[in-house]
């Protein structure tokens, strides 16, 4: 309950960056960026991610939350303001695999960092739907985008998904960030939510 589509999420695309190593057989993942990093797809991805043994760098808008990402796993911390504006054709390829959640100019960006070979895992668009790429970074560098759609996944992929969750999750962390809501704290929570002043998991449980 805990986990929902956000967990599952955060699951099929950090599965989707190891493939770089498991299924491509290529180079060792080091460095995985997370977007929107304290969301709930985020914030379990940057758990994941780290769990997998990865250096996991979390991009974030929450200035107030680098310890609870650094709590996750988070090796580093990076404002979300570095992956708005424009973007070159390539610049440095900093990234081994990438979970986005955010779409928009950031994943512009991102597909220009990413290293030879990487692996970008986008999901949502948190931040926006348009993206204003060029064949650069997939002809020159074999960066691969994996669409992630949690919907469409088979009931074989749900199953071994769901049988790493165990491996890969601190449940215990999970509960120390969800609330559980009642229907009239739910209505009082929607307007933080449209503000980004939601934070955390919630369980609406309608007996409460
Ligand atoms: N493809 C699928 O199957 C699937 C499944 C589940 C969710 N999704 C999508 O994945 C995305 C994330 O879902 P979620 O449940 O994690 O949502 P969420 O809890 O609302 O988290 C989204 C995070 O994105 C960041 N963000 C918000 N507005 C932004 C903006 N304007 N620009 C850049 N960053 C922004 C914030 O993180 P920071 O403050 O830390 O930056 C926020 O916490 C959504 O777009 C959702 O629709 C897709």
């Amino acid at each position: 309950m805990m986990l929902g589509t956000a967990g599952f999420t955060a699951l099929l695309c950090s599965f989707a960056v190891k493939a770089k190593e498991e299924l491509l057989l290529g180079e060792k993942v080091k460095d995985v960026l997370v977007t929107g990093a304290t969301g709930g797809v985020g914030s379990i991805a940057v758990m994941i991610l780290s769990k997998m043994g990865y250096d996991v760098h979390a991009v974030t808008g929450k200035k107030d939350k680098n310890d609870y990402l650094k709590g996750l796993g988070a090796k580093n911390i990076i404002d979300r303001k570095e992956f708005e504006g424009e973007s070159k054709l390539l610049e440095k390829g900093v990234w081994d695999g990438v979970v986005d959640t955010v779409g928009g100019a950031a994943l512009t960006k991102i597909f220009a960092q990413t290293k030879p070979g990487g692996i970008v895992a986008a999901c949502g668009n948190a931040g926006g739907i348009k993206i204003n790429t060029n064949v650069m970074p997939f002809i020159i560098r074999g960066v691969k985008l994996w669409g992630i759609d949690s919907s469409g996944s088979s009931i074989k992929r749900r199953e071994f998904v769901w049988g790493e969750a165990a491996k890969l999750i601190d449940f215990s962390k999970v509960k120390s960030f969800t609330k559980e809501l009642s229907f009239t704290e739910l209505l009082e929570t929607y307007p933080k939510l449209l503000k980004g002043e939601f934070f955390g998991r919630a369980i609406v449980n309608p007996n409460k």
